[in-house]
């Protein structure tokens, strides 16, 4: 039995209305109480005094990027990151080398998070084979054995009809489909978001309908098969419309954002540089205030990292040739606590909320998310008035490719539990070994 009392801290806890500062009970992995008194025996003891506490993040779209591109990032560092941003809970993006499109490749992850990571992993599965966009997966199989959800993200599911069948198995097993919305013709050769500053740098854009036209597709099918589809990283102002209608009819649709999308333009590659380039890429000014009254208003259901990483030998091409991405983890909450909440734009509890209780509903991985009673003790620990510097040096994931390095931000996560267990602790990570 593990007990863990945690005392003076301000614990917010939105999905429970809970902003108060008290103590949190701990027992055996899971949330025993929150406030009053307590009995538990032979508990170890942390002193929160000035730190918020919260429910641990949940990131519903990381790249893990193992099996095959270890050289990026594995299971052991992408969750040491994870710890280290403050998440508790990853889903795990099956792009990886091979694609996670069979229970093999499906064990192989749950086996490796089993032995090497420090945070929760929950693996997505493909929608087709390969992510080759041709034929669609055994689902049923892979829900046997653990796929959280169905993605080709990296890729669009380009066809239609396979779409149409992807959501049909969503509506039997009760799982989401996430799409990369982008139509692959429409994009295709680009680098950036189609507009005033890909024609002043002469690079090719992507227009937004790229983007808007799959997201109205994938609303569609969803409406006509009643399953859930789920439109990652919504990046432009024209896709907000669909989202909007279809929820407004009733469709099974969520929609997340990116803390890069939320506070970038596409003025961030006026130097060329190569890791403002995301895929879909950052819009304009416009894009980025639409973007936040969407998520402001629940039109976006959520907030997801698309920790994207790259090693510098790719990030250091020329930007026609570098891969698209950024890592994001570790900056996600720093980012938008100190652009978002300290310039009175959102409040601290919404934030902790659409990171927290709001993604694990999308992948039904509630209770996570809160802090209500016999939920797992998955918790973060933060300094609010703690400020740092974004350098190199600073990151646990294995890539630095970063659209946020230089950037002085607050809001520094201090200590990272998991299941009752203290993994991330002041720079250090104390449980190398699950
Ligand atoms: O920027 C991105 N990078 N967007 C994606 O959709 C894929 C990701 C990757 O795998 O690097």
């Amino acid at each position: 039995m593990r007990s863990l009392i945690i005392r003076n801290g301000r614990v917010l806890d939105p999905s429970n209305g809970i902003d108060e500062i008290t103590t949190v009970y701990i027992e055996d992995g899971v949330i025993k109480q929150v406030g009053g008194q307590c009995a538990v025996a032979g508990a170890e003891d942390i002193d929160a005094t000035g730190l918020l506490v919260c429910p641990g993040f949940i990131d519903i779209h990381t790249h893990l990027r193992e099996p095959g591109r270890e050289d990026k990032e594995t299971i052991h560092t992408g969750t040491r990151a994870a710890a280290a941003g403050g998440f508790t809970s990853v889903c795990a993006i099956p792009n990886t080398e091979p694609v996670i499109d069979s229970q093999t490749g499906l064990k192989f992850v749950l086996a490796r998070a089993e032995s090497d990571a420090i945070v929760n992993v929950f693996p997505y599965g493909a929608v087709t084979k390969g992510q080759a966009g041709e034929e669609i997966v055994e689902f049923g199989d892979l829900v046997y054995y653990g796929a959280r959800g169905f993605t080709d993200d990296g890729h669009p599911v380009m066809n239609a009809e396979i779409m149409r069948r992807a959501l049909e198995y969503s509506a039997m097993f009760n799982v989401p489909v996430l799409d990369h919305c982008e139509d692959a013709n429409l994009a295709s050769g680009g680098v950036m978001h189609e507009g005033d500053v890909s024609n002043r740098l002469g690079l090719k854009g992507i227009p937004a309908l790229a983007e808007s036209i799959q997201v109205s597709r994938d609303a569609d099918l969803a409406a006509l098969t009643g399953g859930h589809i789920h439109i990652m990283h919504v990046s432009k102002k024209e896709s907000l419309e669909a989202i909007r209608r279809a929820k407004a009819s009733g469709v099974r649709l969520t929609a997340e954002v990116t803390p890069h999308h939320l506070t970038l333009t596409d003025e961030a590659l006026a130097d060329y540089s190569t890791y403002a380039k995301v895929n879909p890429p950052l819009g304009t000014a416009e894009d980025r205030a639409a973007l936040l009254a969407a998520l402001l208003d629940g039109t976006i259901d959520c907030i997801a990292t698309d920790h994207a990483p790259h090693t510098d030998i790719e990030k250091d091409q020329p930007i026609t040739d570098a891969p698209f991405g950024s890592i994001g983890l570790e900056t996600a909450f720093p980012v938008l606590y100190t652009k978002l909440v300290l310039t009175g734009r959102m409040s601290l509890e919404f934030l902790v909320h659409k990171m927290t209780a709001a993604p694990a509903a999308i992948v039904h991985l509630d209770p996570r998310g809160s802090l209500s009673h016999g939920a797992p003790a998955d918790m973060t620990l933060i300094d609010l008035n703690k400020e740092f510097e974004v350098t190199p040096d600073f990151f646990l994931s294995k890539s630095r490719n970063s659209c946020f390095l230089g950037e002085r931000l607050r809001g520094s996560v201090e200590t990272t539990i998991c299941g009752g267990r203290v993994v991330y602790h002041q720079r250090k990570v104390l449980r190398p070994q699950a």
